[in-house]
């Protein structure tokens, strides 16, 4: 293991994004990791919940304090740690997730795994969460039953939190170490958004079009009849 990450362990916490944003904001440095077995009030992108049953998912938060990235390349940071949940699945539990634009690591339609980027402050203290469906019963709580899968129901053993941590801990510091543009390159050429048809759900409206690229900061390009448009927030559900 890395000494680059300090990690914290909670057996029941409300949120490890909660508990890491509030360290930072009484100065921790970068590197902070929160693991806990289960969350009261896990919170997803969008204002969501995050639910998961007690024990089985690797749930993490981790606080970076990227020097010099601008705020419109955010996204990056979400695409490194979900780039690292995929390459520790695949090595421990032999299950190849597919990446959706910004934060969903999938298998077929259901998610596996979701990212949670939260920053604040000056310069940004960047907060960034996944939870990963490791070992999960075969009974899902009926909210997510059609939505979500675990790796052991693909893996068809039980697939342990701590190896899916200590792999992706591993990846990720030598993807922080070789930078943000090279994040942004394996990123656009991982993401499997790109090329499909998508519906793009947004504050101000929907649209759908042909999902063609990312861009150097992480947005998604959507091609569609008004020509390219640069997504950098909002819902992208794959229409084909
Ligand atoms: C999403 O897909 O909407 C993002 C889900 C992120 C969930 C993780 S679990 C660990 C961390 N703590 C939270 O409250 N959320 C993130």
């Amino acid at each position: 293991m890395t000494s680059r990450f300090e990690i914290h362990r909670f057996a029941t916490i409300d949120s490890t994004n909660t508990w890491v944003m509030e360290q930072a904001r009484n100065g921790a440095a970068e590197g902070l990791v929160a693991v806990a077995e289960e969350q009261t009030a896990g919170r997803g992108r969008l204002g969501r919940t995050w639910v998961s049953p007690p024990g089985g998912s690797l749930l993490m938060s981790l606080l970076l304090r990227p020097e010099g990235l601008p705020a419109d390349k955010l996204h990056l940071a979400t695409a490194a740690v979900a780039m690292s949940g995929a390459d520790a699945v695949s090595l421990i539990a032999d299950v190849q997730p597919s990446l959706k634009w910004p934060n969903d690591l999938l298998i077929g339609n259901r998610k596996l795994a979701g990212v949670l980027t939260e920053v604040e402050g000056v310069p940004p203290a960047v907060v960034v969460g996944i939870g990963i469906n490791c070992t999960w019963p075969d009974e899902l709580p009926a909210e997510i039953a059609d939505v979500a899968i675990a790796a052991n129901h693909v893996a068809g053993r039980p697939v342990h939190t701590e190896d899916v941590l200590d792999v992706l801990l591993e990846t990720l510091a030598t993807r922080l170490d070789g930078g943000w543009d090279a994040i942004a390159g394996e990123y656009r050429t991982r993401c499997e958004t790109v090329g499909r048809e998508v519906r793009v759900e947004m504050a101000d409206g929907t649209f759908t079009g042909m999902a063609t690229g990312v861009d150097e900061d992480g947005a998604l390009i959507v091609m569609n009849d008004d020509g390219p448009r640069r997504v950098i927030a909002g819902d992208v559900i794959h229409v084909r």
